[in-house]
């Protein structure tokens, strides 16, 4: 199998790619697709639900997620990563960054810090910057803040530009938002995520 990365997307090692549950597949392109049909029934559960914060707000729930959205392609669908990328916190660190960060989630909610978009843009970025996954942290964070969003308020809904943030002109908008959330200002992230 041979991938093309396009621009801030983490590459997957050797190691990694041996987990690919269908064997046919060779170019991104291919991999994307059925990524893609993975995460579309990811999609149909998540709007048929409703969730409770509690419930989203524990590890177990965080790895099953990743899981739904990526079974079908890889054995190591909502696994812990155990490689070093060029994103994220060294590996064996990644479940006591998860569990800091639901501890400020928790306080942000019961001392209304931020607003309820804020708090879930907040859990999204701290998620792809800790990178618990060998590969799919961008997507599975997006829909994180998705779900918790749901939780703290039924009636708000991110929608991400409205475009696939795969390629293109987009995604350039939302990696520079994510630059400016790593540099401390998270407000570009949650007016993108709100467009
Ligand atoms: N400087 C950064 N700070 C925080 N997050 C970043 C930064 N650069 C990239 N990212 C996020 O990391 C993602 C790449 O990680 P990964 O390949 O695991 O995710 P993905 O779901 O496969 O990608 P995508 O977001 O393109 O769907 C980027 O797409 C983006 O969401
Ligand atoms: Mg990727």
């Amino acid at each position: 199998m041979k991938l093309q990365y396009s621009d801030g997307q983490t590459p997957i090692n050797e190691d990694e790619k041996e987990g690919l549950k269908i064997k046919s597949i060779s170019t991104m392109g291919e991999l994307d697709q059925f990524e893609q049909q993975n995460i579309e029934e990811a999609m149909s559960w998540f709007f048929g639900r409703s969730f409770r914060t509690e419930q989203v707000l524990e590890v177990a729930f965080i790895q099953s997620v990743h899981k739904r959205m990526f079974k079908n392609v890889w054995t190591w669908a909502g696994s812990f990563r155990l490689s070093e990328k060029n994103l994220g916190v060294p590996y064996y660190l990644i479940r006591q960054n998860v569990q800091a960060l639901l501890d400020d989630c928790r306080f942000w909610i019961s001392q209304e810090t931020f607003p309820p978009e804020e708090i879930a843009i907040r859990f999204k970025h701290r998620l792809v910057s800790i990178h618990l996954f060998p590969n799919g942290n961008g997507r599975h964070s997006r829909l994180m803040g998705d779900i918790l969003l749901k939780a703290l308020d039924e009636n708000q809904t991110f929608t991400w530009g409205q475009k696939t943030l795969r390629r293109g002109e987009d995604r350039q908008i939302y990696l520079h938002a994510l630059r400016m959330a790593d540099a401390g200002d998270i407000h570009p992230l949650v007016d993108f995520a709100k467009s």
